[in-house]
């Protein structure tokens, strides 16, 4: 095994404190694509950019266009954990992993059986009605067709943090309070370039993170430990 691989293995394996944040990068395997590499979801021709029909007034003014893109690119069917997503949850029952951050709203986490899972931007398994709240199953929004509709009349919406909109200010007090506390923080999957995500980086006191990507970051250069490999493959050897 490499040097890196090994040492990021004998640090998780004498922590009981290891917490892990993610991106889309975590999920590629498991046949979701990212949003920045070549060929993730902004680099697709579409008739307006992902980033603006991924934002909430976007969503307001077209909610019709808005879920044409949320069925086709967001919802992909028969999707499953992969070994990154398994191995994580492995760690968690051992007693080695304290939490999950991620940037991602496809609940692989938790369909691999990770517990403790704190999602940034939201799930697209849940759903709610934008005018009174009422929650929804995410069938009423994955599938089907055209704008659904609460019983108000109100547009139902997808519990996911669209562009413009703040994150949940409790999920975020939460992530940083478990990277303050870590004592290993593995960052992967994630190009690092959405804020204030990104910015968590930040509140990180230790002096073993390990950044794993398989690109370069702009935070690398932070890093304890890079390893510029697939996240899935990587998980299966530690
Ligand atoms: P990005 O698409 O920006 O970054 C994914 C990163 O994962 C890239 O740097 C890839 O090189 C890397 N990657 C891809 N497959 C990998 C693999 N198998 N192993 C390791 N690395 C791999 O995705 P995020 O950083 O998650 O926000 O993007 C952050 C946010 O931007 C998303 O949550 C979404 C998007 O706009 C909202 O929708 C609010």
């Amino acid at each position: 095994m490499e040097d890196a691989v090994l040492t990021l293995k004998k640090w998780i394996d004498e922590s009981d404190n290891v917490v892990f944040f993610g991106g889309a990068g975590v999920s590629t395997e498991s046949g979701i694509p990212d949003f920045r590499s070549v060929d993730g979801l902004y680099n697709q021709k579409w008739k307006y950019p992902p980033e603006e029909i991924l934002s909430a007034s976007f969503f307001e003014r077209d909610p019709a266009e808005y879920y044409r893109f949320h069925r086709e690119k967001l919802v992909i069917d028969g999707v499953k954990p992969n070994r990154a997503h398994l191995r994580l949850a492995e760690l968690e029952k051992e007693g080695h992993l304290r939490a999950v951050i991620t940037q991602n709203i496809d609940g692989l986490h938790q369909a691999a059986g990770s517990k403790n899972v704190l999602e940034l931007h939201g799930s697209i398994l849940r759903a709610y009605c934008s005018r009174c709240r009422r929650p929804y199953p995410a069938e009423v929004i994955n599938h089907g067709e055209g704008v659904p509709r609460c019983s108000c009349g109100g547009v139902i919406r997808p519990d996911i943090v669209l562009y413009e909109e703040p994150l949940d200010q409790d999920v975020m007090s939460k992530a940083l309070h478990y990277i303050r506390q870590a004592e290993v923080l593995i960052i992967g999957g994630t190009s690092l370039n959405v804020y204030p995500a990104a910015g968590l980086i930040r509140y990180y006191r230790g002096n073993k993170l390990a950044l794993v990507n398989l690109s370069a970051t702009p935070y690398d250069s932070f890093a304890d430990l890079v390893i510029h490999q697939k996240i899935g493959e990587l998980f299966s050897r530690i």
